[in-house]
């Protein structure tokens, strides 16, 4: 017997394809897809017409709850491993050859870029895009290399207003430096007699640093204190771009003591974090995210399956309250807060600037 029209039509009801990619560039695919009612359909990645492989998606997505009107595991961020090429046409498809929206689509171009169009007076060389993006999650070094002495002017610009005698400074320390874009950006400008140090966990960060900083020194430093090699007092000016944004709980309370060790009594240490700007993403990102925040002042997610990552990456997002970020610091004393703003060191971020008791 075969099909009725009527049976065919409630069939193809049940089995169309919601959804759209969010993003498509070389590395990645993202976007969220359901069955009518938010079942999750498998999903083929299909690249220049062939199966490239088979995916279920997995991540939450809470800007869904209210189609589906319950919490729904629908996204997904499928990473080219290696790199597309320019052109290259995805789709992301279910087995019946549907297609979600936006798809498919072609690779785009990635931004050009003229290292010599940067004209900033620093003669650090750009990383290369997987460099950057290990550390602020895009590829555009144009983007880059833009903040490095911005965000340096924005340091000394904090140190100013907290009473600080810029040229009265002997050691600073870079903790978590990444590939050197802070560091990068106190050519010219760190005082006389200063010594800038650099650490991070990140050895393919830090050999870009070792290469390209001279007037740095910097070292691979373990995700837990102690800070090997630096002694305790020694330092006048601490800071740390993002980096308290992907610690947990435990760890920063561990290095809220190590920074008080090594930073001299009446020394200065600057941290960004994702503080209330950072609300929406947090409900976006979790159901139960936004209730945490508020009870504890502290939330962190895991953007991954925590087999695949390891803590301190940018696969740990952690979201903070001013109180509890004021209060994980019980050896300091803030003397200026700065709610998310447009700054070159961290946009977006929450700026605190301790004094060391
Ligand atoms: C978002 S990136 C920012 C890098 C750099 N501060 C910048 O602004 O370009 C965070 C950095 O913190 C480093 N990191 C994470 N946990 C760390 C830890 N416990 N000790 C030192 N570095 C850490 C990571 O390896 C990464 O390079």
């Amino acid at each position: 017997m075969g099909l009725s029209f009527s049976m065919l039509r409630r069939l193809c009801r049940l089995w169309a394809l919601e959804g759209h990619v969010d993003r498509l560039d070389r590395y990645h695919v993202s976007g969220w897809a359901a069955r009518p009612g938010g079942r999750a359909p498998r999903l083929s990645i299909v690249v220049d017409g062939k199966v490239l492989d088979r995916i279920v998606p997995g991540m939450v997505r809470s800007d869904l709850r209210k189609i589906y009107r319950r919490p729904v595991q629908l996204g997904f961020n499928y990473v080219f491993d290696p790199p597309l090429r320019e052109g290259a046409q995805v789709a992301v498809t279910d087995r019946f050859g549907q297609n979600v929206a936006k798809s498919p689509g072609r690779v785009p171009a990635e931004p050009p870029f003229d290292p010599a169009s940067l004209n900033d007076g620093l003669s650090t060389a750009v990383p290369p895009r997987d460099l950057i993006f290990l550390v602020v999650g895009h590829r555009d070094p144009q983007a880059f290399a833009v903040s490095r002495r911005p965000a340096v002017d924005f340091l000394l610009e904090r140190l100013q207003a907290a009473g600080v005698d810029v040229s009265s400074l002997r050691t600073i320390l870079d903790f978590g430096c990444g590939c050197g874009r802070v560091l990068a950006g106190w050519e010219h400008v760190l005082p006389a007699q200063a010594r800038l140090i650099g650490c991070d966990i990140n050895p393919r960060l830090i050999a870009f640093c070792q290469a390209q900083i001279p007037f740095a020194r910097t070292f691979v430093s373990k995700f837990r204190p102690p800070l090997e090699g630096i002694q305790s007092g020694e330092i006048d000016f601490a800071y740390a771009a993002s980096v308290f944004t992907h610690l947990e709980p435990a760890d920063i309370s561990l290095w809220s003591k190590e920074l008080a060790r090594i930073i001299r009594p009446g020394g200065h240490l600057l941290l960004s974090f994702h503080g209330a700007g950072f609300d929406d993403v947090v409900a976006r990102i979790s159901d139960t995210g936004p209730e945490q925040l508020k009870a504890t002042g502290i939330y962190t997610h895991l953007h991954s399956d925590p087999r695949r990552t390891s803590s301190g990456s940018n696969d740990y997002a952690t979201f903070m309250t001013q109180s509890y970020v004021v209060g994980a610091f019980p050896l300091f004393e803030a003397v200026e807060i700065l709610a998310g703003s447009s700054n070159a060191f961290m946009a977006g971020h929450d700026i605190v600037m301790f004094r060391r008791r």
